[in-house]
């Protein structure tokens, strides 16, 4: 079956990468707004009896999703075979409970959104906190990528006598990961979050730090006060200049420039959202997750 590949707006250096890399065909997409901000869309090329991976950059959800939808639906009625997602950064994962009565617990209703458009889900490292793995809100096969080994490899390359720290307990299992394959040791700080931009950070023993150079380690920089925190608090207790790793460089408004006053060393993050911290490609183990999805359905016969 040909495997076609088809960028939404704002994906297109990913799509062109994972094109390369899985040897599928590049299929154009027009698009634009209406007037009053409706999308236009137009499948450039025949996608009739092919598989289709759909690349999308979602770091504005609520403006780019019914979009991604209508790609999909488009796709279909244009005979495409399966259509895939490859949505390196997976939104809406961070609403994972009912916090207070009458919460909309919008991980669930966004996976049953994407698991009614598409055969399957491929994403990086997705916010997996209360939900444990992401069969409980996907009903298609969900892959999650690991974005631990590319930032494992930037470690070792560029940082001496590395240590790797977490924000917050939640970020636990990337920093235990990368500081295993890293061979060096990590730590996380304790986050008592007391609003979207209000949090306070509380340090661990750092006495076996002493000498290395810290790297903070986060799923996400969104408004970047988790991270400025943490640079502050290391910084404060004797530390060298932190370098920050986010795996998905969401960077709303003037996070970039918060982390710079916070005097962070260097910031970079994966390729998961385009970004100009963008140092590490995860685009290689984004398409062996594309084929292995593939594979499996070829053979389950779906
Ligand atoms: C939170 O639970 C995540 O793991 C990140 O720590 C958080 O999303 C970062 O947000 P911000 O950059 O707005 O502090």
């Amino acid at each position: 079956m040909t495997l076609s590949i088809i960028s939404l707006p704002g994906a297109e250096a990913c799509t062109g990468l994972l094109a390369r890399k899985l040897n599928a065909n590049r299929c154009g997409l027009e698009s634009r707004r209406f007037p009053d901000g409706e999308i236009y869309l137009r499948v450039a090329d025949d996608v009739r009896g092919h598989d289709v991976v759909v690349v999308a950059q979602l770091r504005e959800p609520d403006a780019q999703v019914p979009g991604m939808l209508f790609l999909a639906d488009a796709l279909r009625e244009l005979g495409a075979g399966r259509v895939g997602l490859v949505a390196p950064y997976l939104p809406y994962m961070r609403q994972d409970a009912r916090f207070r009565p009458g919460e909309a617990v919008t991980s669930r209703s966004f996976g049953k959104l994407v698991s009614s458009a598409f055969d399957w889900l491929v994403t990086v490292d997705p916010h997996l906190h209360r939900h444990k793995v992401l069969d409980e809100v996907y009903r298609i096969p969900a892959a999650a990528v690991p974005s631990a080994p590319a930032i494992a490899a930037w470690v070792h390359q560029r940082v001496a006598r590395p240590v790797i720290v977490g924000p917050d307990e939640e970020s636990r299992q990337w920093v235990a990961e990368v500081a295993d394959l890293a061979g060096c040791a990590h730590t996380v700080l304790r986050k008592l979050r007391h609003g979207d931009r209000e949090i306070e950070l509380v340090l661990p023993d750092l006495q076996a730090l002493e000498g290395h150079t810290p790297v903070l380690v986060d799923d996400i920089i969104s408004s970047a006060h988790t991270m400025a925190g943490a640079v502050r608090k290391l910084g404060a207790a004797g530390l060298a200049p932190a370098a920050c790793v986010g795996v998905h460089a969401v960077f709303a408004a003037d996070a970039a420039a918060l982390l710079q006053a916070a005097g962070a060393a260097t910031v970079v993050s994966c390729n998961t959202l385009p970004h100009p911290s963008n140092a590490i490609d995860v685009t290689g183990a984004i398409a062996e997750a594309v084929r292995a999805q593939g594979e499996a359905l070829s053979r389950s016969g779906s």
